[in-house]
């Protein structure tokens, strides 16, 4: 393509290390999208002649048809998917394809159809994220009053309920949505037209090539128009946060679905087994997801270190920018469709879950409160009365609300038996009625405001 200018083709060693084309064919679809809607303005625009666009474009329509069934030819000395498509339409209309790069350059090429790609994948983010949610409105309607240990430092602190626990991730999956949401308003503007760097003498029509391809207007410089990344760093931050959420609730089921917790059953068709001890059903699907937010993080900051110190404009670094937004992109897919299959499709073993909110002295709190609402006492001072009440209930083996009242009356007179309606983790858990608290009413209300937000049905 600059065969004017040098005398010597590059090396093996050049050819390899210039080549986008391994990854960047993935942007064939934007790329003719967007050659479309640049031929069509240079035609309205009588920059080329009606004639020659029309040409062009039956050529574009082409060559779409041809990767659609062969795919796109990956020839290294084309380098990437723009210069692929151009030497195509050459061999396929002729001379008059050179008309087509009239106006344009490969720098405001690259960064509108890379803008194309990141859009369908917010868009797709956000879908996932979606059916996700979904997923988890279902079983925390199921599981309102479904009572389990809520933790702090892990260790067991106030009976919760899983609906509750569930509704937990719904808010953070709303937070990247909404993520995901920013991103696009921001993204939304179209590069092409900035040509190399500095815009073009020709008399273009941004403003037709940016509705054309679905923006809300041309960027309004053309340096950074060609130079900006934001976007897909926008993109990847906010597919981190979201993997970091992804891999907190994986990490729960890892855990609940160990022995000793027992908490949850995972679908078959989301585990395996293992070669040696016939016995085991491994959460597999979990993990990963776990293991992939760590490869998602890796990709955002492998793009902020490219981005990092580069002077303006275009710089070939900026090719590098793709294949970490694919890996994260895929990665993310996945990870999201895993985690709603799971939500989903697993069996919570809520009588399990009960009986470890019932061992751990997780009402503790209850007793402390009812002694400052039932007999005025300071909640210090009844936070001291409950430890030594825990105390002694832990020394004998027992459940708080099984120590026998007398043994209670010696810690403080003041306790006498209405104290045993509070000490129920059903009791406890009604009790949090708090806006935004774990009873089940509470649980409920948010549930039904979610299926609203989600236009799912609302349950009779
Ligand atoms: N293959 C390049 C990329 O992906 C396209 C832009 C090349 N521009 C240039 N001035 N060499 O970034």
């Amino acid at each position: 393509m600059w065969g004017g200018r040098f005398a010597a083709g590059p090396s093996a060693i050049m050819r390899e290390i210039n080549a986008s084309i391994p990854f960047d064919k993935a942007l064939w679809r934007q790329d003719i999208a967007a050659s479309q809607a640049h031929v069509a303005m240079l035609g309205a625009q009588g920059i080329v002649s009606a004639k020659d666009a029309a040409a062009i474009a039956a050529g574009l329509n082409g060559i779409a048809a041809r990767y659609e069934t062969e795919g796109v030819p990956e020839e290294w000395d084309l380098e990437d998917i723009h210069m692929t498509t151009e030497s195509l339409l050459a061999e396929a209309i002729g001379p008059v394809a050179g008309r087509l790069h009239t106006a344009r350059s490969r720098n405001d090429q690259v960064a509108t159809d890379f803008k194309l790609w990141v859009r369908d994948a917010l868009d797709q983010a956000n879908a996932g994220l979606a059916a996700f949610q979904r997923a988890l409105v279902m079983r925390a309607d199921e599981h309102a009053a479904s009572i389990m240990p809520g933790f702090t430092h892990l260790q067991a602190a106030q009976p919760v309920t899983l609906g509750h626990h569930l509704m937990a991730y719904y808010e953070m999956a709303r937070r990247d949505r909404s993520r995901f949401a920013d991103a696009r308003a921001r993204l939304n503007q179209c590069p092409l037209g900035s040509a190399a760097l500095a815009g073009t003498g020709f008399p273009i029509d941004r403003a037709a090539t940016a509705a054309g391809l679905g923006f809300e207007g041309p960027t309004a410089n053309s340096l950074d128009g060609v130079s900006d990344r934001d976007f897909a760093l926008d993109y990847l931050m906010a597919a981190a946060q979201c993997a970091l959420h992804l891999s907190r609730l994986a990490e729960e089921f890892v855990l609940w679905a160990s022995q000793p917790f027992g908490w949850v059953r995972l679908p078959d068709a989301l585990s395996t087994g293992s070669s040696i001890m016939p016995q085991k059903k491994n959460p597999d699907a979990a993990e990963l997801v776990r293991g992939h937010s760590g490869r998602i993080v890796g990709c955002a900051t492998a793009l902020m270190v490219t981005m990092k110190g580069l002077p303006l404009a275009y710089s070939k670094d900026m090719q590098d920018d793709k294949p970490p937004v694919f890996e994260a992109a895929g990665l993310l897919a996945l990870s999201l469709a895993a985690m709603t299959a799971m939500v989903a499709e697993s069996e919570f073993r809520t009588d399990r879950m009960r009986a470890a909110a019932e061992a751990g002295y997780a009402t503790a709190t209850d007793l402390a409160d009812w002694l400052v609402r039932a007999r005025g006492i300071p909640f210090r001072e009844a936070h001291h009365i409950t430890g030594a009440s825990v105390k002694l209930a832990e020394s004998r083996g027992l459940a708080l609300d099984q120590v026998p009242l007398g043994d209670l009356q010696a810690i403080d007179p003041r306790i006498d038996d209405e104290v045993f309606a509070a000490l129920s983790v059903d009791a406890s858990v009604a009790a949090r009625t708090s806006y935004g608290g774990t009873a089940p009413d509470q649980v409920r209300r948010r549930v039904a405001e979610a299926r609203d937000a989600l236009g799912m049905e609302s349950q009779g």
